[in-house]
């Protein structure tokens, strides 16, 4: 189906929960997720019948998100529902690698497409301090676990952070020219505890390793190579370089209640309806789909959730 600004909306991001293994300084508070009652948030059942509405609507990519979607009770039998319904094209699941080391085989045999992993170091030290409780070498042993499953295609998600992880760009892009995998840095954004002081434009990469190529492509991410790169390197420039143009999603929060846009606090409950009446409210969700965020005026985003409470 088409938005009121003939953007085709066929990506479906539904976040499985709020909650998280990891408490990244830029996205949750010291004090991490209080617990919801189980109540409060969709049932594996419900989440399958979302996603199917979503497809009778015209979609045909999900994602699974969080918080961390792998600390979902019943992970594995939202993924068999959703790799079941005809016309899902593309069932993918963002994770911060943590427990992939015991689920990547799992969630490949229940139909998980692709993996996308948040990764903002590779500095075991520094891993430690922005996830306040991580161990890297679980990601590691994650992503291994994840290509020993034939998981191909996967990209590491590195927010960009001034002071943080600058000094590891040219790193981070050596690794996508080692490995077949593609590493995207992405603008820090002003939502939840991400600080403006901290932002750093994605252009600092392409001034930092002047040997990377474009490459041609579509999606929320300019993409580029090293000369010989097995990999590729991408850039998510949600401040400097808005692609709200050609946005194809919409969001689904563990809560019920869809978003039409990541930066606008809109929100349409969908618990409760089922058949006629769910697809109905998608329908309203993908109309009410505002042109564009705009952050980069005021400086904020005006989602009224952490990204946590999201799923990016
Ligand atoms: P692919 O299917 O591999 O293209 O993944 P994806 O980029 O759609 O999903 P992923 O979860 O890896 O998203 C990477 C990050 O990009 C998210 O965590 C957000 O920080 C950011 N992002 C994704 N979609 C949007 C969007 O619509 N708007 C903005 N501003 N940022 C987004
Ligand atoms: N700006 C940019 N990306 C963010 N993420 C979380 N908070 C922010 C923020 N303020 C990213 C995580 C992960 C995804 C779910 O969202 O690093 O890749
Ligand atoms: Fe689309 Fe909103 Fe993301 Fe812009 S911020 S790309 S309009 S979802």
């Amino acid at each position: 189906m088409r938005d009121r600004y003939a953007r085709s909306i066929t990506y479906l991001r539904l976040s499985v929960t709020d909650l998280c293994s990891l408490r990244c300084r830029y996205c949750v508070p010291a004090e991490g997720v209080p617990k919801r009652d189980h109540r409060d948030i969709s049932s594996v059942e419900e989440l399958v019948e979302i996603a199917q509405a979503a497809v009778d609507c015209g979609v045909r990519k999900v994602r699974l998100t969080g918080g961390e979607p792998l600390v979902r009770r019943g992970i594995l039998d939202i993924c068999r529902g959703i790799a079941a319904i005809p016309g899902v094209e593309e069932l993918c699941l963002t994770t911060n690698g943590v427990a992939l080391s015991q689920l990547a085989g799992p969630l490949r045999e229940a139909g998980v497409n692709r993996l996308n992993v948040s990764l903002d170091t590779l500095r075991p030290d520094r891993f430690a301090y922005i996830t306040r409780v991580g161990r890297l070498e679980d990601v590691f042993r994650g992503l291994e676990a994840a290509a020993e499953a034939g998981f191909a295609g996967m990209k590491l998600n590195v927010v960009l952070m001034k002071g943080f992880n600058d000094d590891e760009i040219p790193g981070f892009v050596d690794l996508a020219r080692r490995y077949p995998l593609e590493v995207r840095f992405i603008e820090l954004m002003p939502i939840g505890q991400g600080r403006t002081a901290q932002f750093l434009p994605a252009q600092t990469v392409l001034n930092a390793c002047p040997a990377l190529r474009p490459v041609e492509g579509s999606g929320v991410a300019r993409r580029y190579r090293s000369p010989g790169g097995q990999g590729l390197v991408g850039l998510i420039e949600p401040m400097s370089h808005r692609f709200c143009g050609s946005c194809d999603r919409i969001r689904v929060t563990a809560d019920g209640k869809l978003k039409p846009c990541l930066h606008s606090d809109q929100e349409i409950p969908l618990r409760g309806l089922h058949g006629e009446a769910l697809r109905r409210a998608i329908q309203t969700g993908i109309t009410a789909k505002p042109e564009r965020h705009h952050m980069d005026e005021t400086g904020r985003s005006e989602a009224g959730r952490n990204m946590h409470q999201i799923g990016g």
